[in-house]
């Protein structure tokens, strides 16, 4: 018997049953091609399916050819949809996960394309955040836009999927309609409340006329905007109770958050350190506005707070999208009350909506097989040949690759020299702002490995010697790397520090200047600069780059820049580190080459990027059969590719030839 009874209590939402109370909320996994899913989209969720999940939402499907949020969008319109609606449906209904489509205009958000489109919208009224400038839709666009949300519908029942959602969340087209700020309109789709509601309420009545009585129909909607200017939770109430009482609505599912504003964006996957499970109360608000079944999401990690969710009765349904992606077992694994082997997601966003908006397949930085499940899963099969492996350094790479090849079967001894495991997670977990992150990750890895069999010895400097002595097989080298130091004048002055000593500087004074050099525009500089500021200090952050945080996923730098303004830090963008002269700190433009002399610094943070350990590799490499290299060691990246290549390292071990490919170009043939 569950501890968990609300959450594992079958639901009625309009016509579909569910066997519980978690769902995978939309969300694009780029396995697209042409507008058409492929097996790899089929293979990602079937694994959700299989961890036994209640619901997945797909992700946005356009429903017009002038909707695509990007290239790589769905087309929910396309006849061809079918076969690939039918072999989702069918693989998911075999786990008795039911399956609804979501259904998507982004009106005048056009994130990126080949080509961009020529975007739509009620008026002319610019997104900020991708600076487009949509042209006022004629009637009979709106006529065909209505039409093609009910044809999408036709086809997503054709293909027998359970339900559709209408996406009218994040400042989306139904949103840019009903929001008086994006519809200047003066004839019947603009002006009163009436008039901006009419959109929604034609496209939701049409859906209904397409699909028959004998499906199930909601909307996805913003219970608030969260930015400046935008529709609030009074606003939204509103919105509900007149949809409630217009039309049949069979479910709300519950967000926050706006497209066309850098504030407003962070909500659409809110990254830590945001609180969890933050919307429970807007879910509540709604549900009670429109005495409807309600879905709320938005960083809830743990099967427990979801419980409490349906418990206290904020909502029928909980989405835990993420936590799904990093964990696909976790309901099932919350359902036999195995809580501690649950892996939780940590927020970082960088391979989930990351790898979104770089065009990349959908991933996870802690559970890299997520998005290749069709090629990793096959090669992670146990092996009959109980082969040695020997791990030298527990990082996120060295752990992730001895818990691949423990699942394996293989006889694994995981070394490092630390008497604890981390490696820079340790450093990281000091951090203001990724505290959460690295906790987190921590916590999932000694999860895993206090249940592997993995040999697991801390404190031990491995040598040549000790690895002739032990004879593997098989040797993984995720050694790391150390702080890079430039050969530049001044570079001994006492003042001078490397980032990842800073967060155990005790002497910091408040009313210090500091300046911060960050050369990635990644994380360590920005986390040094607000430290400092955190004790007292007036920091100066210098980057190389264009602008601070840009390698950091936009959602995350939103709350990284709104802290760096609070803390009053001074941003200086495109300069570099120059030496220190005559005491004065030499700051040089990228462009102009014009060096500047900046006094009276007590404290100056050097973030100019890492050097690989390559020593011991060089040592041991033909001392076992098969040597990899991976992660830092291999060259200073970030934790993703530690992972990825500690995972890949794992699955190569027995037999090269199996080595994994990408196939995502395949298109759905049933
Ligand atoms: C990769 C990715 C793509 C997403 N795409 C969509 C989408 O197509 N439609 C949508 O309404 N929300 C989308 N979202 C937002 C999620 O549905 C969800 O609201 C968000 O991840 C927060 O919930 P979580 O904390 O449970 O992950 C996306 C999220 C991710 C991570
Ligand atoms: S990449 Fe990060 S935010 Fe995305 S699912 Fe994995 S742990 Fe969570």
């Amino acid at each position: 018997m569950t501890q968990l009874k609300n959450l594992f209590t079958k639901v009625m939402i309009g016509n579909t049953e569910l066997k519980n109370r978690i769902l995978s909320t939309a969300h694009q996994t780029n396995h697209v091609t042409d507008g058409i899913p492929t097996k790899d989209m089929i293979a990602y969720h079937e694994a959700r399916a299989k961890g036994g999940i209640g619901l997945i939402v797909l992700e946005a499907a356009a429903v017009h050819p002038s909707g695509m949020l990007t290239t790589n969008t769905v087309a929910g319109f396309d006849r061809r949809i079918v076969e690939a609606y039918s072999k989702l449906s069918e693989t998911m209904h075999q786990y008795g996960t039911k399956v609804f489509s979501q259904l998507f205009h982004g009106g005048r958000e056009v994130v990126s394309s080949d080509y961009r489109n020529a975007a739509l919208a009620p008026s002319s009224v610019p997104s900020l955040r991708f600076s487009t400038m949509p042209r006022p839709m004629s009637l009979e666009e709106i006529e065909e836009v209505i039409e093609g949300f009910a044809v999408s519908a036709k086809l997503a029942k054709e293909g027998g999927l359970d339900g559709v959602e209408i996406c009218c969340s994040h400042g989306y087209l139904p949103s840019q309609f009903w929001a008086s700020h994006t519809n200047l309109r003066t004839d019947e789709y603009g002006g009163s409340f009436e008039n901006r509601m009419r959109f929604i309420v034609e496209v939701i009545e049409r859906v209904w006329n397409a699909v028959g009585d004998d499906f199930t129909v909601g909307i996805r909607m913003s219970a608030d905007e969260m930015t400046m200017d935008g529709t609030t939770m009074k606003d939204a109430v509103q919105i509900v109770e007149y949809l409630a009482d217009k039309s049949r609505l069979d479910f709300v599912n519950v967000t926050a958050g706006d497209s066309s504003t850098y504030a407003g964006s962070t909500h659409i996957v809110p990254p830590s350190p945001m609180k969890h499970a933050y919307l429970s109360a807007h879910g509540f608000k709604i549900r009670m506005a429109g005495a409807i079944p309600v879905f709320v999401g938005s960083r809830i990690v743990d099967p427990v707070e979801a419980e409490q969710i349906i418990a206290t009765g904020k909502a029928d349904m909980v989405g835990m999208t993420r936590a799904t992606i990093v964990d696909p077992d976790m309901p099932n694994k919350a359902l036999k009350g195995e809580f501690h082997l649950i892996d939780a997601c940590i927020g970082c966003l960088q391979a989930c909506i990351g790898h979104y908006h770089k065009g990349l397949p959908i991933s996870c930085i802690q559970n890299p097989q997520a998005g290749k499940e069709a090629q990793i899963l096959p090669l992670l099969q146990k092996k009959n040949d109980k082969k040695s492996v020997l791990v030298i350094g527990a990082g996120p790479g060295g752990m992730e690759a001895a818990v691949a090849a423990d699942t394996q079967g293989y006889d694994v001894t995981l070394i490092d020299q630390s008497d604890r495991i981390g490696g820079l997670l340790q450093t990281m977990r000091k951090a203001p702002m990724r505290h959460e992150m690295a906790e987190s990750m921590l916590d999932n890895y000694s999860k895993q490995l206090a249940v592997s069999n993995v040999n697991v010895k801390l404190g031990q400097k491995v040598t040549r010697e000790e690895v002739i002595a032990l004879a593997p097989d098989a040797i993984i080298c995720a050694v790391g790397s150390r702080s890079y130091i430039p050969q530049v004048e001044g570079i001994n002055d006492p003042r001078v520090i490397m980032v990842d000593k800073i967060f155990n500087k005790t002497d910091i004074m408040a009313g210090q200047n500091a300046i911060v050099f960050d050369f990635g525009g990644d994380w360590p500089g920005i986390e040094a600069a607000i430290h400092l500021a955190e004790k007292g200090c007036k920091v100066t952050l210098v980057t190389t780059r264009l602008h601070v945080g840009e390698e950091i996923h936009q959602y995350l730098r939103n709350e990284y820049m709104k802290k760096l303004y609070q803390l009053n830090i001074t941003m200086k963008a495109h300069h570099d580190f120059g030496g220190i002269i005559n005491g004065n700190v030499v700051v040089r433009n990228l462009f102009t080459h014009k060096r500047e002399e900046m006094e009276n610094h007590k404290i100056i943070v050097l973030s100019v990027g890492r050097v690989p350990n390559t020593e011991l590799y060089e040592e041991i490499k033909n001392l076992a059969p098969t040597v990899s290299q991976i992660g830092d060691c291999l060259a200073p990246r970030t934790i993703e590719e530690a992972t990825l290549e500690g995972l890949l390292a794992a699955v190569n071990i027995e037999d090269n030839s199996s080595r994994y490919s990408d196939s995502s170009s395949d298109y759905v043939q049933v």
